[in-house]
């Protein structure tokens, strides 16, 4: 970057504060929520939500758990308002949530909030001016007494209407809006004079909202003046300190996090993050960091999909796919390293030895958010061969001996690498099969009979050999020994060892079929796999044998 062009930035001042005490807390219990997705959210989208998409929205809110939603800016449209109105006369808020409505310090504003609120069980008005120096400057060209007397107005117009919403228990807010930009002196000196006109009490608290508008600096500097805020405000008992933070420096997580460290009692924010500009924080994150750490947020994501399903269709907006907890990629591994280790955390898991969630790479289970752990591996170019061995085993009940993992891995590797993309799990199997169970050139088994007799068995076999009919019969101490004496005494191929041979059920049921690896050594040292599939036991390791001896033959070919 041209020197020139930083020279017109500074870093933001934080507070001095050297015996901050956040630093040594630790989170215990979940905040109050209040959701802003109908209003912050809204007002960000490039076409706000309809009436129906707002309700839906809503509804969904109430299902996660949200006793607080802030459902709009009731004077800044007709369709704000009617939303309002719909909620209250058709009866669709709950008696235990309380909705929330934003107002600028303008009368006229104010007389059209009140408005749409009568009728309401329980309301918050949310009166808000922006006090950071810049807006002081640029939009009020006004001084702090100023800007205060605003806020001061404000206030008193909304108090001296409250007696129009007698039957509803209301609840007032005021958030000095940019306050993370705001001197934390002038800060604290207008939330008092609001206070000296609302005076809230112990039983009757307002809510103070302090807004990280705009991330200006690292979330520990705004952790700071929220600790400041908590310890210098006048009745600080009579409160109740809101975070409401933005994502500008892609912190809001963080600072909101810290920020109830440093003594907040409640977080505003939205649903996956939207919000004007980078967003809002995202709800579902710190809600669900609770979940991860053993307390209860009293939020429910336990369908998680479900609810990004009604998020996207209602805002058009999409939760991208590394999203925290909700994204598509979240619970799925592409390296081959990540894949072992989970593969052997869920399986420790499963066997019950443990009473903590402590697998490698999930931080979560995915179970509690309505997620499958079938979404866990995926196979890329840089799947290992514990991932494609898990994906064979958990899909198809494929379980491949450890040393056929190591050859048939890289056969994977190669393969999708030259394909440029990922591969599902039934491609996969489609590659297992080719590479070994389908393999029948130049060796296919024709006809199969074996005997045993006092231990010595024998079998005659029918092969095409390169199209051509050939009978062949051999002895040897199992089907396996004998079928590969027959093949070398008719000298159809060079002598060769059978190094490994196992064999498994893959199928339930009256047709079971069973899978037979063979693993071969071929006389100029050339080791190779080769597995059979078939309903008969005696069948499936004898294909296993010529698939082996198939592949060899094309390895040679190749070679
Ligand atoms: O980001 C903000 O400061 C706001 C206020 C209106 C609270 O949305
Ligand atoms: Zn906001």
């Amino acid at each position: 970057m041209n020197p020139l062009k930083l020279r017109k930035y500074r870093p933001f001042t934080g507070i001095t504060l050297p015996d901050r005490k956040w630093p040594n807390q630790t989170l215990t219990h979940a905040p109050m929520w209040c959701s802003v997705c109908l209003r912050d959210g809204n007002q960000a989208l490039p076409t706000p939500m309809n009436i129906a998409q707002k309700l839906e929205l809503f509804q969904t809110l109430v299902r996660c758990g949200f006793k607080e939603i802030e459902v709009g800016f009731p004077s800044a449209s007709n369709t704000e308002f009617k939303f309002n109105r719909l909620l209250i006369e058709k009866g669709y808020i709950p008696n235990d949530v309380t909705v929330q409505v934003l107002v600028q310090a303008r009368e006229e504003l104010i007389e059209r909030t009140v408005d749409s609120l009568v009728g309401a069980k329980r309301a918050i008005i949310h009166l808000y001016n922006s006090t950071s120096p810049a807006q002081r400057r640029v939009v009020f060209e006004r001084s702090k007494s100023e800007v205060k007397l605003i806020a001061v107005q404000g206030a008193r117009w909304i108090q001296e209407r409250l007696s129009r919403l007698e039957g509803t228990t209301m609840t007032l807010q005021y958030s000095p809006e940019s306050f993370s930009a705001t001197e934390v002196e002038f800060a604290k000196e207008i939330s008092e004079a609001v206070m000296d006109v609302w005076k809230p009490t112990p039983t009757r608290k307002m809510i103070l909202n302090l807004p990280c508008t705009v991330e200006v600096a690292t979330p520990n500097v705004y952790a700071d003046q929220i600790e400041w805020m908590c310890r210098n405000i006048r009745n600080r008992d009579s409160l109740i300190i809101s975070l409401h933070t933005h994502n500008d420096r892609n912190t809001g997580t963080a600072a909101t996090e810290l920020g109830l460290l440093a003594g907040a009692d409640r977080v505003e924010g939205t649903l996956f993050g939207n919000g004007e500009r980078t967003g809002n924080v995202d709800l579902v994150t710190i809600a669900l960091n609770l979940h991860m750490a053993g307390i209860d947020s009293g939020l429910d994501f336990s369908d998680l999909n479900a609810v990004r399903t009604v998020y996207e269709r209602c805002t058009g907006m999409l939760v991208p796919p590394r999203h925290p907890y909700a994204g598509e990629l979240v619970f799925t591994a592409f390296s081959g390293s990540h894949q072992d280790a989970i593969k052997k955390g869920l399986a420790e898991w499963e066997r019950g030895n443990r009473t903590v969630w402590d697998v490698p790479y999930l931080p979560i289970d995915p179970g509690d958010i309505g997620r499958e752990y079938r979404e866990v591996i995926r196979v890329n170019s840089q799947s290992g061969k514990g991932g494609v061995a898990y994906l064979l085993e958990s899909q198809y009940g494929i379980n491949m001996p450890k040393e056929m993992q190591r050859e048939f891995g890289p056969v994977v590797n190669d393969w999708v690498d030259g394909l440029g993309r990922e591969v599902s799990a039934i491609e996969l199997k489609d590659k297992f099969e080719k590479e070994y169970t389908l393999r029948d050139c130049p060796f296919a088994l024709q006809k199969l009979t074996t005997v045993d007799e006092d231990g010595i068995h024998r079998c005659w076999a029918t092969l095409l050999v390169g199209g051509k009919e050939r009978t062949i019969t051999g002895e040897g101490n199992g089907t396996i020994a004998a079928f590969v004496h027959a093949l070398i005494r008719e000298q159809l191929v060079e002598p060769f060892e059978v190094l490994d041979y196992q064999e498994h059920a893959v199928d339930a049921g009256e047709d079971a079929s069973a899978i037979a690896y063979v693993w071969i050594r071929t006389n100029d040292g050339g080791q190779f796999w080769g597995a059979g599939v078939d309903t008969d036991i005696k069948r499936g390791p004898i294909l296993a044998v010529l698939s082996a001896l198939n592949r060899a033959c094309s390895h040679l070919r190749q070679g």
